[in-house]
């Protein structure tokens, strides 16, 4: 998928939008299954990075699994084909109604409290339950993503161990999985090898275990020399630590990860038209036609998306400050170097496959974009552009008399 590739889709579908492409996906997934030579690998996607049913279906072509963390995206998976058996669910602070009803979809719970552990283990002490696990290890690249340390919300506890295994022999459940997450953007191998000691330790109280799952927080690079995971290390580093574990454990585990970013970060590109240049004391402002309703890691995050002029790839590059629409400051990009940027050039952000789309609003009562897929060298639409229709479609109208308002 080039330049001239992402400019007719631009044409054709109009903008903003954005496109993935399958092969990238596909590359994703095939360097990962070839960086662990284990018995058994199950890779789960986490459905939250991009949910589009599409997706799901590419793939579940290849063979992955999912990692859902609502009921919603459990059905999801399962629309798309997924076997409930190859979806985990792993949420957070959810009701015990939700789980059951998970339960009753055949997909494989992971719990996180030991208050949910102790209720779902009475009432249905024969279906295996994952456990989270909280390993206190600080990871991820900043502190919304961060979420293995001591003041997470999330897993349980490993110095609960205690009471997590008075539990699960009270009660007569099965546990069959161990599991653990830590953060996203994880910029150093060692810090998954360390937790992963700390899994190792906590999984030798269970005699039941059908897999361990040590999540995900694989790094992607953002920009060009960024840092990334760099797989096949940790890939062979881990693979030796779990075939050793297992040896002491007696029997063959599968390994399994639920990577989001690094199946489908990169895939994406987010195309926008700008609206208007302009020139203001301090800067140049380039206004596109989006803003964070459609794209907020940059406000929440941080997080840095090249930007490309795709319309003028060989201009001189000039600073801009590119920006979006919307009624508070919403700034995508500070002091950028972009080939000089002209009122309906259409800029192409990277990295906007993982957290992007799943993570775009009505705000301004906008509509959410289309999406396309690049595959086999055509472009597909998956999701079409909203329309009126859909602002309006759940909303419940009333009709006020003007001459009978109230005193
Ligand atoms: C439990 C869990 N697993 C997997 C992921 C996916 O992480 P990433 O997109 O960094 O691979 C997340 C991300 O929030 C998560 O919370």
């Amino acid at each position: 998928m080039n330049q001239k590739d992402l400019l007719s889709i631009a044409k054709d579908f109009g903008s903003p939008v954005y496109v993935y492409d399958a092969d990238k996906i596909i590359s994703q997934y095939n360097r990962l299954t070839n960086a662990f030579k284990v018995n058994e690998l199950r890779i789960h996607y986490a459905v939250k990075a991009l949910s589009n049913i599409s997706i799901l279906k590419l793939l579940n072509s290849l063979g992955c699994g999912l990692d859902t963390v609502s009921i919603q995206e459990v059905k999801l998976g399962i629309k798309a084909g997924v076997g409930p058996a190859k979806i985990i669910y792993t949420p957070n602070g959810v009701s015990l109604e939700e789980i059951e009803e998970v339960v009753k979809l055949g997909a494989q719970i992971n719990i996180d409290n030991l208050s949910i552990l102790e209720q779902f283990g009475s009432r249905h002490p024969d279906i295996p339950v994952c456990i989270r696990i909280n390993p206190h290890v600080m990871a991820g690249g900043n502190s919304k993503i961060s979420v293995g340390h001591i003041d997470s919300k999330f897993g349980i506890s490993i110095h609960q161990m205690p009471h997590l295994l008075r539990i699960v022999e009270n009660t007569g459940m099965h546990i069959n999985g161990i599991h653990m997450h830590t953060g996203s953007d994880i910029l150093d191998i060692g810090v998954f090898l360390h937790a992963s000691e700390i899994l190792f330790e906590a999984a030798r109280n269970f005699k039941e275990l059908e897999f361990i799952d040590f999540g995900s927080g694989f790094k992607v690079p953002y920009r060009e020399g960024d840092i990334e995971t760099d797989i096949e290390d940790l890939g062979e580093q881990l693979t030796d630590k779990f075939e050793k574990f297992c040896k002491e454990y007696g029997r063959e585990l599968a390994l399994a990860f639920e990577p989001g970013k690094y199946l489908v970060s990169e895939s994406g590109k987010f195309l926008a038209k700008v609206n208007v240049i302009k020139q203001t004391t301090s800067t140049v402002f380039a206004g596109i036609d989006t803003g964070f309703n459609h794209l907020i890691r940059p406000m929440f995050y941080g997080s840095h998306h090249e930007i490309t002029n795709i319309s003028n790839p060989d201009a001189k590059p000039r600073f801009y400050s590119v920006v979006g629409y919307i009624c508070e400051t919403d700034t995508f990009g500070n002091n950028r170097r972009i080939g000089e940027i002209r009122e309906g050039d259409i800029l192409s952000f990277s990295n906007a496959g993982a957290y992007c789309f799943s993570m775009a609003s009505n705000f301004n009562s906008r509509y959410r974009p289309a999406e396309v897929l690049w595959y086999n060298g055509q472009a597909h639409l998956i999701r079409e552009r909203e329309t009126f229709e859909d602002l309006t479609r759940h909303q419940v109208e009333m009709n006020f008399d003007a001459t009978s308002s109230v005193e």
